[in-house]
C-alpha cells in the first residue's frame, strides 16, 4: 500500500490556538489519515489529507449498531524539540484486540505506526511547547457498510485524528473527587469491557452526568456480578497503596488494559514495590482507610496521566485520601513517566520513539 499525501492548502490551515489554554480534545491540526476496508479486498486508499469532515452514509452500520473501536496515545515535545511517541505499538496491538472482539479488521501495526509518524510529520508544528501539554492521538475504525441487518459489516474506515491538549481533568494534577456508583455497572463478564469501544463510553455517560451534578469529577465502577470489587474510573485504570503493597484489579475481561497501567506497574516494580494485580473491594478500601493503612490513591491513562484521588464516595460515606493531597508515589511516578515521555531523561525501558 502506498501512502497518499495530500498536503492541505494554505487557505486549509487553521489557527494554532493558545497552548496554555487547550483544555481536552477541542482542538484538531491540518490534517489527518484515512484508508478503507473492503471484505475480499483488505485496506486500501490509505491517505493524509487536510483535515475535513466526512460523507457517511444514513445506513452506515456504525450509526445504527455501534461496531466503533478507537485508541488514544500521545505525542510529547522533547527539550530537543524532537517529537517523541509513547509506546505506540502498544496502543496499535491492543486496536486490534479490539478490532477482533468487535468483528471488525486487523489493522497492520507497522503500516499505520509509519502513516502515524508521516502525518506528524507534516502537522509537527502542532505538537505543544508548553509545559504539560502534549498533541493527543485519536486512531479510530468504524463500520461504513450501508445496511440495517445485524451482522458484522464488510467495509470500514480507520482514520487517525489529532488534538494539541492539555490537562485531561480541569483540576490537572490535584486530587479528584471520585463517587463509586452502585446503581449502574460498566461492563459484564464475556462482554466488552476490556474493548476500547464507543458502546462503553457511551453507556457510563449517565452515571458521570450524575455523580457531576452532586460535584464529583469521575464515577468509579464496581463489578456487575457482586457490586462489591473495584474495576476502573471512566477514562483510567484505578491504584490503591494500602501498607506497602500497590494494588490494581487484574485484567479479567472487564476493564481496560491501560498502556499507562502496564507502565506503573513495571516502574514499581523496578523500583522495589511490592506490586500485585488482585481484586479488591470497596470495603477493604474503605477499612483500610479508617485503619489508617491506606496511603494514597491514583489513577492512570494516557489522557489523565496519573491522576491523585482525593476523596471517594459511596454510599453516603466518605474516604478522605491522605488529607485530600497528592501522595508522594503519585507525584514520583507522574515526575518519573513524564521525565521519560518528554525524552527528559533516558528512557531504561525502550518505551519512548523518536519521530
Ligand atoms: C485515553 O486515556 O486515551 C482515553 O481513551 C480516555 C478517553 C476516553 C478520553
Amino acid at each position: 500500500m502506498d501512502l497518499m499525501i495530500e498536503k492541505a492548502q494554505p487557505d486549509d490551515l487553521r489557527e494554532k490556538p493558545d497552548e496554555n489554554n487547550l483544555g481536552f480534545g477541542r482542538y484538531f491540526t491540518d490534517h489527518m489519515f484515512t484508508m478503507q476496508y473492503q471484505e475480499g479486498q483488505g485496506w486500501h486508499e490509505p491517505v493524509i489529507s487536510r483535515y475535513h469532515p466526512f460523507t457517511v452514509d444514513p445506513a452506515a452500520m456504525v450509526l445504527h449498531y455501534g461496531q466503533a473501536i478507537f485508541e488514544g496515545l500521545k505525542a510529547y515535545r522533547g527539550k530537543d524539540n524532537r517529537v517523541y511517541l509513547f509506546r505506540p505499538t502498544a496502543n496499535l496491538a491492543r486496536m486490534n484486540v479490539s478490532a477482533a472482539r468487535m468483528c471488525m479488521p486487523q489493522i497492520d501495526v507497522n503500516q499505520v505506526l509509519n502513516a502515524l509518524q508521516e502525518l506528524i510529520r507534516l502537522d509537527q508544528e502542532w505538537v505543544p511547547k508548553a509545559k504539560g501539554a502534549t498533541l493527543y492521538i485519536r486512531p479510530t475504525m468504524v463500520a461504513t457498510e450501508a445496511g440495517l441487518g445485524v451482522r458484522a459489516a464488510k467495509q470500514f474506515m480507520f482514520f487517525i485524528i489529532l488534538s494539541p491538549v492539555g490537562a485531561y481533568y480541569p483540576e490537572g494534577f490535584n486530587p479528584v473527587k471520585i463517587y463509586v456508583t452502585d446503581t449502574y455497572v460498566r461492563a459484564v463478564p464475556g462482554g466488552v469491557g476490556h474493548v476500547k469501544t464507543a458502546g462503553n463510553y457511551a453507556a457510563s455517560i449517565m452515571a458521570a452526568v450524575e455523580a457531576k451534578k452532586q460535584g464529583f469529577t469521575q464515577v468509579l465502577w464496581l463489578d456487575a456480578v457482586e457490586r462489591k470489587f473495584i474495576e476502573e474510573v471512566g477514562t483510567m485504570n484505578i491504584f490503591f497503596l494500602i501498607n506497602d503493597d500497590l494494588i490494581t484489579p487484574p485484567l479479567g475481561g472487564s476493564i481496560l488494559a491501560g498502556v499507562t497501567r502496564d507502565s506503573v506497574l513495571t516502574m514499581a516494580r523496578a523500583w522495589g514495590i511490592k506490586a500485585v494485580e488482585r481484586r479488591i473491594s470497596i470495603e477493604e478500601v474503605f477499612a483500610a482507610n479508617q485503619q489508617g493503612t491506606l496511603r494514597e490513591i491514583f489513577g492512570t491513562g494516557t489522557a489523565a496521566v496519573i491522576s491523585p484521588v482525593g476523596s471517594l464516595h459511596y454510599q453516603g460515606r466518605e474516604c478522605l485520601i491522605n488529607e485530600g493531597r497528592t501522595g508522594a508515589l503519585a507525584q514520583r511516578l507522574f515526575d518519573e513517566l513524564q521525565a521519560i515521555q518528554y525524552g527528559w531523561k533516558d528512557d531504561p525501558y525502550g518505551w519512548t520513539m523518536a519521530i
